[in-house]
């Protein structure tokens, strides 16, 4: 398998998102959601590198449709387990590929009167967008390819990889 980032860009990658989300969220004492399954190991170095009072917790949601059914029902799995009212909300995502996760996940938490709602994605597929979703911090945007690895997965495989890999190179 073709290596797109190694783990030592990504780690210098993750530590400066991690330093400028800390000057961000520095006296908000933020909620840090990870989306499960695919953030964990990005949110898991993410936090680790905002050095800074903050709440983790966790959601995980599936979508279904595919690109021909323009509103793609957004399906919570696992919800919170936190009050989210007042509280400011970032949301730790692998990759935003057509966006109605995203803009699913950031619309329901918004109505549950969150004070700000953020999104951080590890990797940004900008071109595969079915709406006007944009992530607020974003790792890498990356072109087309089916990426693998720090978390991403294909059919449930490949998540352990240390390295961003494309599939099928
Ligand atoms: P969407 O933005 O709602 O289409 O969903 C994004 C989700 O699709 C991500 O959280 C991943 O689970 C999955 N996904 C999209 N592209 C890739 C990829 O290249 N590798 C692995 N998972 C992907
Ligand atoms: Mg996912």
């Amino acid at each position: 398998m073709k290596v797109l980032f190694d783990r030592n860009i990504i780690a210098e990658r993750v530590r400066k998102l991690g330093s400028e989300l800390a000057d961000v969220y520095r006296d908000k004492k933020p909620v840090v959601i990870c989306v499960l399954n695919g953030a964990a190991v990005f949110f898991a170095d993410l936090i680790r590198a905002m050095e800074i009072p903050l709440e983790v917790a966790t959601i995980a949601a599936s979508s279904y449709g595919d690109d021909t059914v323009s509103s793609g029902e957004v399906k919570i799995t696992k919800d919170l387990d936190v009050d989210v009212k007042g509280r400011h909300l970032l949301i730790v995502e692998d990759i935003i590929d057509s966006g109605r996760t995203m803009k699913a996940l950031t619309a329901l938490l918004s109505e549950r009167g969150a004070a700000s709602v953020a999104v951080c994605a590890f990797l940004d597929k900008p071109s595969r967008r079915v709406n006007d979703f944009k992530a607020d911090y974003v790792g890498y945007q990356v072109p087309d390819l089916f990426v693998v690895g720090y978390g991403l997965d294909c059919a449930g495989m490949y998540r352990n990889l240390p390295d961003l890999c494309v599939i099928g190179s």
